[in-house]
């Protein structure tokens, strides 16, 4: 069969190398791509939100099934789009995927559930949102309710702090339209883990777990920003606190979406926060993670063809869905000054030093061919360098060692991923 990926990041780039994997498919083309990704599929260039060119490529390409990887073209409705033209796809529907696109939104849904997840209010006038905080307790969390390239979260330490962000998401508009609401949360303590599942609209099917390091900087300093690394399984993700989630978070969640009339097909990422109160929702996504796709398919043994497939035609309860026992580390090479202006068009070096080997990878997130045809940095994350090894310590060290075998200019990273292993 014939498989169109949408996306140009390191998550598509391990969402291209598992569907390579599956015997099932001939052919893989991937929109927009990048210059690591073109190695296993051919380019296509078309954007992500160009909805109409990239269903008109998928008929006249006799596409089987197009996978959709960023929240943007899910939120804005691709799903909707090419279901309408009879194209096979996965991901979810717009109404379904709001469960990312409003916090609002999530929020209410697990409150009328009884999800667990932190207190909160949401507010639409500004006026009314700064009244409020002059009662609340601090630390307090600001979200704007819209999508914002995971930056729409203030964490503010005083109420000056919050005042200011208040300022900054409803009167500025920071984060453009996304902060026309504005949800205020009650300030959470504890381990971060994101689990994955796979969802048919009735059966959820989780993923190995795993842990993002969402700072720039070492020690969880600096500004937020996708992710600069992370490993799976995470070792604070006990059978224990499994079953809980299972019980009181993916299972109602997915119900709860149903029984809203809005059936959840394909990705469901809960980002947990494992509190002394017990496990609590902190966001939800409908999209597999970047970097969390990075370490979990590479640990994925079932054929990743068959799942998209079983969660579009709801048979996911018979489908396998199998992780190896082994463990997997990804370090972000950045370029420096990300998640800010930082530079880009450097060549990127030493790239065959990952060519044969089973156990490391180089995921490409922001890179591109030159004119010369000479690969170059492209954005600020770059590469995702990933090994897997039978313990997380014995990965960790190999995806370190493997971070200094490409060089580029302004290449960054954090030192520090994966500290939490030796914790455990
Ligand atoms: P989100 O995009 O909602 O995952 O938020 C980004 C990051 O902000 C999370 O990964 C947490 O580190 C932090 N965060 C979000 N909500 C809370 C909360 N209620 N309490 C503490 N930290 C939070
Ligand atoms: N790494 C976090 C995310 O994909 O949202």
């Amino acid at each position: 069969m014939k498989v169109l990926v949408i996306g140009s990041g390191g998550r598509e780039h391990a969402i291209v190398r598992a569907i390579s994997r599956s015997k099932k498919v001939s052919k893989i083309y991937c929109a927009p791509g990048n210059a690591g990704i073109s190695e296993l599929a051919e380019i296509v260039d078309i954007k992500v939100m160009e909805f109409d060119k990239l269903a008109a490529f998928a008929k006249d390409n006799d596409i089987d099934l197009t996978v959709v990887g960023p929240d943007d073209p899910l939120v804005g409705g691709i799903v909707d789009v090419f279901e309408e033209k009879g194209l096979r796809v996965f991901g979810p529907r717009k109404n379904a995927a709001i469960l990312e696109g409003s916090k609002a939104f999530s929020k209410d849904l697990m409150k009328k559930y009884n999800i667990p997840t932190a207190a909160y209010e949401t507010f639409d006038d500004p006026d009314k949102a700064l009244e409020y905080l002059k009662t609340a307790d601090m630390p307090i969390v600001l979200k704007a309710d819209g999508l914002a390239l995971g930056k729409g979260v203030l964490i503010c330490n005083n109420l000056k702090e919050a005042e200011d962000g208040v300022k900054e998401i409803m009167l500025d508009k920071k984060f453009g339209s996304a902060g026309n609401k504005l949800v205020i949360e009650e300030f959470m303590t504890g381990r971060e883990v994101s689990v994955l599942s796979f969802v048919d609209g009735k059966t959820v099917k989780t993923m190995s777990s795993a842990q993002d390091h969402k700072r720039a900087k070492d020690n969880d300093e600096g500004l937020n920003t996708g992710g600069m690394g992370n490993f799976s399984p995470s070792p604070f993700y006990t059978k224990e606190v499994e079953e809980f989630c299972e019980e009181k978070i993916f299972k109602p969640t997915v119900e709860a979406m149903a029984k809203e009339g809005r059936e959840f097909k394909g990705v469901i990422f809960f980002g947990l926060m494992l509190t002394p109160k017990g496990p609590k929702v902190l966001e939800y996504n409908a999209r597999f993670g970047d970097p969390e796709a990075q370490v979990v398919l590479t640990r994925l043994k079932s054929d990743i063809i068959d799942i998209f497939e079983a969660c579009i035609d709801g048979t996911l309860d018979k489908t396998p869905v199998e992780f190896g026992d082994d463990a997997a580390v990804c370090v972000i090479l950045a370029s420096d000054g990300y998640p800010l202006e930082y530079k880009k068009g450097f060549e990127i070096k030493g790239l065959e030093a990952f060519k044969g080997k089973e156990d490391y990878f180089c995921f490409h997130a922001g890179s591109k061919f030159n004119e010369e045809g000479k690969i170059v940095t492209n954005g600020g994350r770059v590469l995702g360098v990933t090994a897997t090894a039978s313990t997380l310590k014995e990965a960790r060290k190999k995806a370190y060692e493997a971070t200094e075998w490409v060089t580029f200019e302004n290449k960054y990273m954090r030192t520090d991923i994966g500290k939490a292993i030796d914790e455990a």
